[in-house]
């Protein structure tokens, strides 16, 4: 089995195949993915909040994002593994998004990277492209903006659908091989996924994008209390995880476990 590449990614737009992907920040949890086919696993910033007990994805380093994405890495087989780069580890510009990006291609083995931003990031996009570095590029909502942005839908208005339409091309035109829409209206996810040769991957933004992304922990029901409208959550782990681990506090304390069975003589 080989690696599914960023080419392949492109191959199918072609055929109008949609694909699935999902954030993951560990090696256990990666495998479950990479076993269950999902082609694309993303490594996250949001382990910011999802994993390492931040408010928001601010404060994630790139050492951080290195040390999660080369256990991605190492737990798959078969999935692209795809590693955010995390706020300040870009913004300085193209030269300093390089040295980020082979950071995490060299220490980590991702086959790619992602970062945020549009037209405000299309000389990052287009500097690691042409080293080598396949880029998927996030427009929309951008959760390390929060401070400035919020968390709000984008592209609502004529003005600001204008704005994401450029913003769309602009990435398209740098290189990236595909762009992430989050948090913006269906109608205008579509008429970007439209427009774009390249693939786009929605996040709460309808279901006309060519691949969809969710967070794993919100999915699976392990983020504690409310998830955005826009998840659809395929299983409760919290629920699960609480039981069993209730079960094993009771056993002990109960003096039920461990039997004879678990027990060596
Ligand atoms: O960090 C993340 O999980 C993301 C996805 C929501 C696209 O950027
Ligand atoms: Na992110």
């Amino acid at each position: 089995t080989r690696r599914i590449t960023v080419r392949d990614i492109g191959l199918a737009k072609e055929r109008g195949e949609k694909w699935p992907m999902l954030t993951a920040y560990d090696a256990m949890t990666a495998s479950v993915f990479d076993e269950a086919g999902i082609p694309v696993i993303l490594v996250g910033d949001s382990a910011g909040n999802c994993h390492l007990g931040y408010e928001t994805t601010v404060p994630v380093t790139l050492d951080q994002m290195t040390m999660l994405a080369a256990a991605v890495v190492r737990g798959t087989r078969r999935s692209l593994i795809v590693g955010d780069l995390p706020f300040g580890s870009y913004q300085e510009g193209p030269v300093q998004a390089l040295r980020s990006a082979t950071q995490l291609v060299k220490e980590a083995g991702v086959g790619a990277v992602k970062l945020e931003g549009g037209e405000r990031s299309h000389e990052q996009i287009r500097l690691l492209v042409e080293a080598g570095i396949p880029v998927m590029a996030h427009i929309g909502l951008t959760p390390q903006s929060v401070h400035a942005m919020g968390y709000r839908v984008q592209g609502r208005g004529e003005e600001a659908a204008q704005q994401l339409l450029r913003d769309a091309k602009a990435v398209q035109d740098a290189g990236a091989f595909a762009v992430v829409l989050e948090l913006v209206p269906a109608e205008l996810a579509a008429e970007v996924t439209r427009v774009l040769h390249i693939p786009t991957v929605g996040i709460g933004a309808g279901p006309e994008t060519d691949a969809q992304v969710l967070v794993w922990t919100d999915m699976l029901g392990l983020t504690p209390g409310r998830v955005p409208k826009f998840v659809k959550q395929y299983a409760d782990l919290r629920e699960v995880m609480t039981g069993a681990v209730r079960a094993f506090a009771d056993d002990v304390v109960g003096g039920t476990f461990p039997q004879d069975e678990h027990s060596v003589h």
